[in-house]
């Protein structure tokens, strides 16, 4: 009897493909599926994908995030298509702009020395999807490390962590284009002349206090040294995730407009 096998491809960038990738192992083997799953950064496949999902070689529409495993296994069965993917708790994050900021914000370059700060802030509870499972987190860390650590030794720019009295409190990660494309983020620009925006982080207890802006304001002030001429992101016209409205207000333009998300580019005058 011919076995129905379910793929996953990924680059360890998220910490939450750990849980995702869990759930849908449980869903396949729920169904009796065979599983394998190929971390890119490792196979060297030929595979353009941040995440991506097949059975017996067909895309199911899986995003990262924690899922409902019955869910996961209709999509599996490319049954009840049209059921709307699990999205981050809008509730639980509203949005108010607080007006002082109490002391400066000192912006680091990404690096060796404070890779830890960056995996903190990405994995602590103040993500979109609130915190990693503590079963998780071990595997989560260790993904996230080798990430941060594979495109540090590749490029010297990939991001940005704020301190606030010297804690972190937030953190911008970027890759040039040419990575982009390989993870499916496919740049307007030329890639090699372009930063791409993976993910831009401020904890929550500091939102509103200009610090996601002074983020982005460093990273478009290093662009002439880091050889780039511009900034992409997808950003989305609702949510917290990649605000559209404030890549607006930090003088990002819309290039691409694609329904729920745009494609945002900065491009100095
Ligand atoms: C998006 C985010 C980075 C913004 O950071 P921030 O420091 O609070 O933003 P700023 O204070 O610099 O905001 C600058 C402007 O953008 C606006 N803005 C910020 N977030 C906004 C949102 N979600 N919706 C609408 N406008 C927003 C602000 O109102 C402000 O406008 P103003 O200049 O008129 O006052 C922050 O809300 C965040 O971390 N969101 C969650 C992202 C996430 O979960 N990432 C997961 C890990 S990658």
């Amino acid at each position: 009897m011919l076995m129905h096998c379910v793929c996953v491809y990924y680059y360890p960038q998220c910490p939450w493909i750990v849980p995702t990738v869990d759930s849908i192992f449980r869903a396949a083997r729920k169904l009796g599926y065979k599983c394998c799953m190929y971390d890119l950064l490792s196979e060297r496949l030929d595979e353009k994908a941040l995440f991506k999902v097949y059975v017996d070689g067909n895309a199911v529409p899986i995003g990262i995030g924690m899922m409902d495993v019955n869910d996961i296994a209709n999509r599996l069965l490319g049954v009840n298509m049209s059921f709307q993917e699990q999205g981050p708790s809008e509730t639980a994050f509203s949005y108010t702009p607080k007006k002082q900021i109490a002391g400066k914000v000192d912006i680091s370059p990404l690096s060796g020395d404070n890779i830890d700060d960056e995996i903190a802030l990405c994995i602590g509870e103040d993500f979109l999807y609130g915190a990693i499972p503590q079963r998780f987190v071990k595997k989560a860390v260790e993904m996230k490390k080798r990430w941060l650590q594979h495109i540090l030794s590749k490029f010297e720019a990939c991001g940005y962590i704020a301190y606030l009295k010297k804690e972190p409190v937030g953190f911008v990660e970027f890759v040039p284009g040419e990575l982009a494309n390989k993870l499916g983020m496919k740049t307007l620009y030329s890639p090699k002349q372009t930063a791409v925006i993976l993910c831009l982080s401020v904890k929550k207890a500091y939102w509103g206090l200009k610090i996601g802006s002074e983020l982005i304001q460093r990273l478009i002030n290093e662009l002439p040294r880091a050889e780039y001429k511009f900034v992409e992101v997808t950003a989305y016209k609702s949510g917290l995730w990649h605000p559209l409205e404030f890549y607006l207000k930090n003088n990002f333009k819309i290039v691409k407009d694609l329904g729920n998300n745009v494609k945002m580019a900065y491009h100095p005058c």
